[in-house]
């Protein structure tokens, strides 16, 4: 019997040992006693972190679908796969069976082969968080094609670069989308992105707030029409353990976005086992992640991992803030939310209301409580387990990224003490590493470093999509024979670790992952902007906020600096979207430079950080003198 479910502490040690000892032996019986297949593997893992390469499960053949839907139909038919709860709270929520589920997906599936795609090619869903998002990854999924799902909030600009980065021959979109009181159109976004890809020939649209939008002709189609003529019955393709089944882009520290890759039966087997165990997911509760699917907190633990699992997963449309603070509580008493996974940003957001909205609402049904994305504060830490969890419900700090696909330090709950602000012990079969500079593995406890991880997971990325140099630089040329997290750690003195922060040009704002260089690149192309740098300080609710220090050119006019910022942040919005925005734009005369040119970013962010005392050595600059004018007018 494989250890699929996990109960208490002794239980965790013996079993993460078991992993460590013998990873292939352990996946292996998970991976036979709790999925179906095709056909088994040849091999459990081949691997090398110097090419770098990584397979798990290699010669499997399956279909994810089948496990995340077919397999359920039997015994869970009828239970609520998907639980919709829309924006506007007097709409129905709407769940969706994993019958219905099935019917879906295969319809949608069935229109996508209609249009042409095939096994392999690429599809680029830029949906709001309507039940036709996981649907339409679903729908990928069965036929094998490789879904990007682009996060809706990006622009057309963000929204192109994806599109043509991995080719994508057709887009999924919706009319337009609801964000609390606002109305957004997605399909002007679409449009405005489509003119730069000639790649893509068919748009499919569905139907969401039912506004008059242009259709082009031959391009564009309505999607029901098509789902209505559709059978709901589709052969499943069946695919390679290793066959990619999905894009996710993530933010790197140059230019371009990285597309990671995520292929079949690892990631499937990997975001199953951690649903179960990090979230103790029993058969009738009702699980909540309130991510995006646009994020991989959306992909692995909205749609794929409990689907695996063949539980029920809450899609919520809006936001928390609509029609009041209240929202999220209200949905935890009416839907009886057992398991409840956001980010700190929110939590901070939220606590600022204060308690009244929260003590209107039965919270009782809650039992575990998650967060992800970022670092999460000690008063925030502290406010959720109080007000929310009443102290009873455990929570889980969950450290992962858009590369490792599923949790990689977490507490389990009931089983893991958790501490405030610490992610405490690495979940089953993942051997974290903390290692100075120099690549130097810092041994036993109370270390602090670099975090990296030593040895495969099943679900790790396997490349950048069309760039496998790149994935290597990254990720595998920091520390020898390691994967480097581009993560800050520390171990204490019981061997928890507690995540510290980026240590590259990654800066989290409200959990998500923005590049500086992208910032700057849109910045740069002002006129009127010769130079510029960005960095994050701490912001209440937003965990970082972005600093932007900017010289201007001898333009011969004087403009409002008011009017340049506004201009600035346009740009910005149109490059990458809003939340790439800054708080605060400086500008300055100069930079300050190393003797070969570099903007010297650790200075700037000292400076925003209000940390004055501790610049360090500023006098081998090329300019010293432009530090102390800086400083002098810092906002
Ligand atoms: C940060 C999100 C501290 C971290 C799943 C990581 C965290 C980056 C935590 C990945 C956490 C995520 N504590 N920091 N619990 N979770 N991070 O790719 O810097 O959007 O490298 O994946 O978020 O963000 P991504």
């Amino acid at each position: 019997m494989s250890n699929y479910h996990i109960k208490h502490l002794e239980e965790y040690y013996q079993v993460y040992r078991k992993s460590i000892r013998e990873p292939e032996n352990f996946w292996e019986e998970i991976a036979e006693e709790h999925f179906v297949w095709r056909k088994k593997w040849n091999s459990v893992l081949e691997w090398d972190f110097k090419i770098p390469e990584v397979k798990w499960f290699s010669g499997a053949k399956l279909n994810i679908t089948e496990n995340c839907i077919d397999r359920h139909l039997a015994t869970r038919g009828d239970k609520t796969a998907i639980l919709f709860e829309p924006n506007d709270p007097k709409e129905a929520a709407e769940h969706i069976s994993y019958t219905e589920l099935s019917k879906r997906v295969n319809q949608f599936a069935n229109v996508l082969k209609d249009k042409g795609i095939q096994k392999g090619d690429r599809v680029c869903i830029y949906v709001p968080m309507i039940p036709e998002l996981a649907i339409a990854t679903l729908a990928c999924a069965r036929i094998g094609a490789i879904h990007s799902v682009v996060f809706a909030g990006f622009s057309a600009v963000a929204l192109a670069t994806r599109i043509n980065d991995s080719d994508c021959k057709m887009v999924i979109t919706s009319d337009g989308s609801y964000r609390g009181a606002k109305i957004i159109d997605l399909k002007g976004i679409v449009d405005e992105a489509l003119e730069h890809c000639p790649g893509v020939s068919t748009v499919l649209v569905a139907k969401r707030i039912h506004s008059e939008i242009y259709m082009k002709e031959g391009r564009d189609q309505w999607l029901q029409p098509l789902l209505d003529t559709a059978s709901n019955v589709c052969e499943a393709e069946i695919m390679d353990a290793e066959d990619p089944l999905f894009i996710l882009y993530t933010s790197g520290s140059t230019g371009t976005p990285k597309g990671m890759v995520h292929t079949t039966a690892g990631y499937m087997v990997y975001t199953a086992y951690t649903f179960k165990n990090a979230f103790q997911y029993k058969e009738n509760d009702v699980y909540w992640c309130t991510a995006d699917i646009g994020w991989i907190t959306g992909h692995s633990y909205i749609v794929y991992g409990p689907l695996a699992n063949g539980a029920t997963t809450l899609l919520f449309e809006g936001v928390p803030s609509y029609p009041d603070f209240g929202r999220f509580w209200e949905i935890v008493e009416k839907h009886k939310v057992s398991q409840f996974y956001t980010a700190p940003t929110a939590i901070r957001a939220l606590a600022k209301h204060g308690t009244e909205v929260v003590d209107a609402y039965d919270l009782s049904s809650l039992k575990v409580l998650g967060s992800v994305g970022e670092p999460i504060n000690e008063e925030a830490w502290h406010w959720y387990n109080d007000n929310i969890g009443k102290k009873k419900s455990p929570i889980i700090d969950t450290w992962w990224q858009t590369e490792t696909g599923g949790m990689m330090i977490t507490p389990i709950p009931y089983v893991t003490p958790t501490k405030p602000t610490y992610a405490t012990l690495p979940f089953i079969g993942i051997q974290p590493a903390i290692v100075d500079e120099k690549g130097n593995e810092l041994s036993g406890n109370q270390v602090e470093g670099r975090l990296c991880i030593k040895f495969p997971w099943p679900s790790i990325a396997r490349t950048i999509w069309g760039n496998h140099q790149r994935y290597k630089e990254t990720y595998f040329s920091a520390y020898k024979n390691m994967y480097f997290t581009g993560d800050g750690a520390l171990r204490d003195e019981v061997g928890y670790y507690r995540i510290t922060g980026r240590v590259d040009d990654v800066i989290i704002v409200s959990g998500h992952n923005l590049g500086t260089a992208p910032i700057e690149d849109a910045i740069n192309e002002h006129p009127a902007v010769a130079e510029s740098a960005i960095v994050g300080f701490p912001h209440d609710i937003k965990g970082s906020a972005l600093y932007g220090y900017i010289t201007l050119k001898d333009i011969g006019e004087s403009r409002s600096q008011d009017n340049l910022r506004k201009e600035i942040n346009q740009l910005i919005t149109d490059r990458i979207g809003p939340i790439a925005k800054l708080d605060k734009i400086q500008f300055s005369e100069g930079l300050p430079k190393t003797r070969s040119g570099k903007i010297m970013r650790r200075i700037l962010r000292k400076i925003a950080c209000n940390e004055m005392d501790n610049l360090g050595d500023v006098s081998t600059l090329l300019n010293p003198e432009v530090v102390q004018s800086i400083i002098d007018n810092r906002l």
